[in-house]
């Protein structure tokens, strides 16, 4: 009999062997935050000995609960559950392993398995937490600015377990309510608007199915200021959110401007952000910028365009482009703006001063300036039979951003594991002055490792780090600082931030080590019959990588193995001991032992190492049958 036959025997056994295990008799549905009983229990419990009771998430294999050797086992629960699984100890007699989980979540939604052995029995229920009930509005909570004439998007966003009934954006005026736009029967109901605000206003209906109610506001006038209130209906729920609607003057604007202006003649040239370039004359002499200025990363810059001479305002065209792309920015035509041909991507950022016109005066304010605007801009203006233009030149966005791909990384003890962070900047690589990797959970910070002068400084860092960490020495230049922590301890688990400092910028991100997997001991008892062949389990929760495993079965009373397998051989030390190399992957380490005689009876042990690290161990003790023994005796 090979060793799959004998497991696929082994299974069915335990189906013959097994009791019934009882859940719940339908579906349970929560309320977001309150507590729910996943009951299991079994009819008949014949003894407690031996008892063991897992609760598991069926879908990721989480544990949520152990009981085992008669006591609860929180150290090898998933923290997320360590204040919220709730077990009753008392019950146990009573054959009752029910779970309370307590401030259930959406996360929580799905299916739970409750396993139960005791002796050679065992069996489960499955219990599923279909819907947890919510609505949750949120929105930008905020007050939010805007220029008269300008589009605004208010922020709505919805989250909950059924379709949303009734979504109303209403403005509060004194203690009435305004209705400005109304989403029922799943439908908009744009007639139903109060008429300040009809064709002005609409949802974004691509992205009403995913609950974002944000309400778009075109063209803001003045009287628009004050408090919209986004309120939803789902079933017996309703939440709210409210977005405050600011405004600045137009005078107010214009002193902004000029401060920016005057903030850009002080500085020095090494942020140069805007460079004139030329100016072209067919016609008229169209005037871009006489010096440089700043733009911060998210700051506003104002593209100067003017003429001298006045010109009549009749036919005026005035037309914003990217150069290099042709992108429209902004046209002014026929006497208003023309915000629907424009690209979409300026339509709350370009900001064109209308009431300026009569004064030859086409600036236009780019707000919350990216590295992308970096580049060339066209400013056009067309009067009757003239034209011009000029053009200039977004340089440098003054920038420093430390990104990275991982929030939080997961990593077995012993194994090596980098941390990836990137620094993307204006200024060269070889500019920057300082990046440190700090452990930082702590109330004190841990220096991991340090970069500074252009040099790494290994001897700087903390003595439990040291010749552990490094930075890829080639990858610096591209500003790539991420992390190499070789030989993982459980102790390394925590947050760790990656500060930098350029010039007067600095700037951090943290990324989270979580769950080191520990070695795991797991211990059985078997009772077998003189004769039989029984398969000694060594089983991993999750299946490991077979690179640099060693496997390594050893009975107590014995110096040498019963079984080695290592660099993809192995080597049975006794006849009657097999070992499938095929499950290896899936994290069966399990051993087959034929024809079992007196002499094998004791205790033993699987221990998987990954290099130098113990990843798993399982202790068996084997048993032989009474009737066996007796046979033996009579011999
Ligand atoms: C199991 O115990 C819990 C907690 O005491 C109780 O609420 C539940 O009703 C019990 N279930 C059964 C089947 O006895
Ligand atoms: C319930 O869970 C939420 C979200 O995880 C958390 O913010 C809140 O503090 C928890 N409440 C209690 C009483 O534990
Ligand atoms: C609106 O929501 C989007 C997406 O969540 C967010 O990026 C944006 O900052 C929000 N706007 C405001 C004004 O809060
Ligand atoms: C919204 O802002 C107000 C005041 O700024 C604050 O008191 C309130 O807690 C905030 N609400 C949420 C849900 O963040
Ligand atoms: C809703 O969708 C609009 C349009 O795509 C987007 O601008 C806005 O940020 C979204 N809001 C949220 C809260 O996701
Ligand atoms: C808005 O929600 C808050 C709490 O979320 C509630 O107290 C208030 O009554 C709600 N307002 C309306 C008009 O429904």
């Amino acid at each position: 009999m090979n060793l799959s036959n004998f497991l696929l025997m082994s299974i069915l056994l335990r189906i013959a062997y097994g009791f019934t295990v009882k859940g719940p008799s339908g579906l349970l549905v929560v309320p977001l935050g309150a507590s729910v009983l996943l009951p299991c229990s079994v009819d008949s419990l014949s003894s407690l000995e031996d008892l063991e009771v897992k609760w598991k998430r069926s879908d990721s294999q989480t544990l949520i609960h152990l009981y085992q050797d008669g006591d609860i086992r929180p150290e090898v629960q998933h923290e997320d559950y360590h204040d919220r699984a709730h077990f009753f100890t008392d019950d146990i007699k009573h054959g009752n392993f029910s779970l309370l989980l307590k401030n259930v979540t959406a996360e929580d939604e799905g299916k739970y398995t409750c396993t139960v052995h005791s002796g050679q029995e065992s069996g489960e229920t499955v219990v599923e937490i279909k819907d947890v009930e919510r609505l949750i509005v949120s929105g930008s909570n905020k007050s939010l600015s805007v220029y008269v004439g300008e589009d605004v998007t208010l922020n709505c966003s919805v989250d909950s377990h059924i379709p949303a009934e009734e979504v109303s954006w209403k403005k509060r005026v004194n203690d009435e309510h305004i209705l400005v736009l109304l989403y029922q029967n799943k439908e908009t109901q744009p007639e139903a608007s109060d008429v300040q605000y009809r064709d002005r206003v609409e949802f974004f209906r691509d992205e009403i199915h995913r609950g974002n109610f944000s309400l778009r506001l075109k063209r803001v006038r003045t009287e628009d200021k004050g408090e919209y209130m986004c309120q939803v209906f789902a079933g017996r729920f309703s939440d709210n959110t409210t977005v405050t609607l600011g405004q600045l003057g137009f005078l107010f604007l214009h002193i902004m401007v000029l401060i920016l202006c005057i903030s850009a003649c002080g500085s020095a040239l090494l942020f140069c952000s805007l460079i004139y370039c030329r100016s072209k004359h067919k016609g008229f002499t169209v005037k871009g910028p006489s010096g440089p200025l700043v733009v911060p990363l998210g700051g506003s810059v104002l593209l100067p365009c003017s003429v001298d001479s006045l010109l009549s305002l009749k036919d005026l065209e005035v037309q914003w482009k990217r150069s290099d792309s042709q992108t429209l920015i902004h046209l002014y035509q026929d006497g208003d703006i023309r915000p629907e041909v424009q690209n979409e991507d300026y339509h709350d950022r370009a900001h064109f001063f209308t009431d300026d016109i009569k004064y030859g005066n086409f600036s236009l304010l780019l707000k919350n300036v990216t590295a992308e605007d970096e580049g060339q801009y066209t400013c056009r203006v067309h009067s009757g039979q003239e034209s011009g233009e000029t053009v200039m030149e977004i340089k440098d966005v003054e920038r420093l951003i430390v990104s990275g791909s991982d929030q939080s990384l997961s990593v077995n003890v012993g194994e090596d594991v980098t941390l990836n962070r990137s620094v993307d900047s204006h200024i060269p690589p070889e500019d920057i002055e300082e990046v440190s990797w700090k452990k930082t959970d702590k109330d004190e910070h841990i220096l991991v490792l340090l970069y500074q002068n252009n040099k790494i400084h290994p001897d700087s860092s903390d003595e439990q780090y040291r010749h552990r960490v490094e930075f890829f020495d080639d990858e610096i230049h591209r500003g790539n600082f991420s992390l190499r922590l070789k030989r993982v301890r459980t102790e390394d688990k925590g947050e760790y931030m990656c500060q930098v400092f350029a010039g007067p910028l600095s700037s951090n991100t943290t990324v989270i080590l979580k769950q080191l997997d520990v070695r795991v001991d797991y211990s059985w008892s078997m009772v077998v019959p003189l004769g039989a062949s029984v398969v000694l389990p060594c089983i991993n929760d999750k299946p490991l990588t077979a690179e640099e495993l060693k496997v390594e079965w050893k009975k107590s009373d014995s110096e040498s193995p019963v079984f080695v397998y290592q660099d993809e051989r192995s080597e049975s030390y006794s006849g009657r001991a097999d070992f499938s190399t095929d499950d290896i992957k899936h994290g069966i380490f399990s051993l087959l032992l034929k024809n079992v005689t007196a002499q094998d009876e004791g205790e033993y042990t699987c221990d998987v190492y990954r290099g130098k690290c113990n990843v798993l161990s399982v202790t068996t003790t084997l048993e032989l049958r009474l009737l066996g023994k007796s046979q033996i005796n009579m011999e």
